[in-house]
């Protein structure tokens, strides 16, 4: 697939508010409009080489799902799927959502289970972000001291969401080019 696909999972629309943002900057010759992973089936999203995928944290920063407490189907009804899928030749951007003053303890955790999620598989991660400017006790999201994709936070710090946003496309768009051209 010639553009980047852009999958979300969400329960209450903030997520997926936050990927029509990401779609926006890319603008529609690049991406393809953002959907909900709950009505997308395994060979569409396989079809795309050059991925951006987010997730709220929900549950005890588990992968959200039915199981976690979540209104309709997320990443964990999706997940399945995915076994035993080679996912090697897929370059991957990942954001999460998480609300650092009420869940410190567990500060966007969710974002890990989508990590290991498609690291495991064989998936190219990139996209790393700064814990600077976050407040919070603890995130499981964290390796080497990054955040393994972009946090964005729209309960304590709504008004860092779009410069947090531009920064961050900016950064990954060009290492998501490569497995465009790849796939053309
Ligand atoms: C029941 C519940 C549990 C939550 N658990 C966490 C959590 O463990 N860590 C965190 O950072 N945020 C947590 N949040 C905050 C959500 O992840 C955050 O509000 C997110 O923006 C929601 O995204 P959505 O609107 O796409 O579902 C929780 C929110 C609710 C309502």
């Amino acid at each position: 697939m010639s553009k980047i696909g852009i999958f979300f999972g969400t329960d209450t629309g903030t997520t997926r508010l936050v990927a029509k943002k990401i779609y926006s900057l890319l603008g529609d010759e690049l991406a393809d409009k953002p959907k909900n992973i709950n009505r997308t089936t395994p060979t569409e999203f396989l079809q795309y080489d050059a991925l951006i995928l987010g997730t709220p944290s929900y549950g005890l920063g588990e992968l959200p799902g039915l199981a976690t407490g979540c209104q309709e189907a997320n990443w964990l009804e999706f997940a399945p799927y995915l076994d035993g899928v080679d996912l090697s030749t897929k370059r991957i951007a990942l954001f999460g959502l998480g609300h650092q003053e009420r869940y410190a303890d567990r500060f966007a955790s969710s974002l890990i289970h989508l990590y290991r999620l498609f690291y495991g598989n064989g998936a190219q991660i990139i996209g790393r972000w700064s814990t600077a400017g976050y407040q919070f006790q603890h995130s499981a999201a964290i390796i080497d001291n990054e955040f393994v994709g972009l946090v964005i936070d729209q309960r304590s710090q709504p008004f860092l969401t779009d410069e947090r946003l531009q920064s961050w496309v900016a950064q990954v768009k060009p290492a998501l080019l490569p497995a465009l051209a790849q796939a053309a």
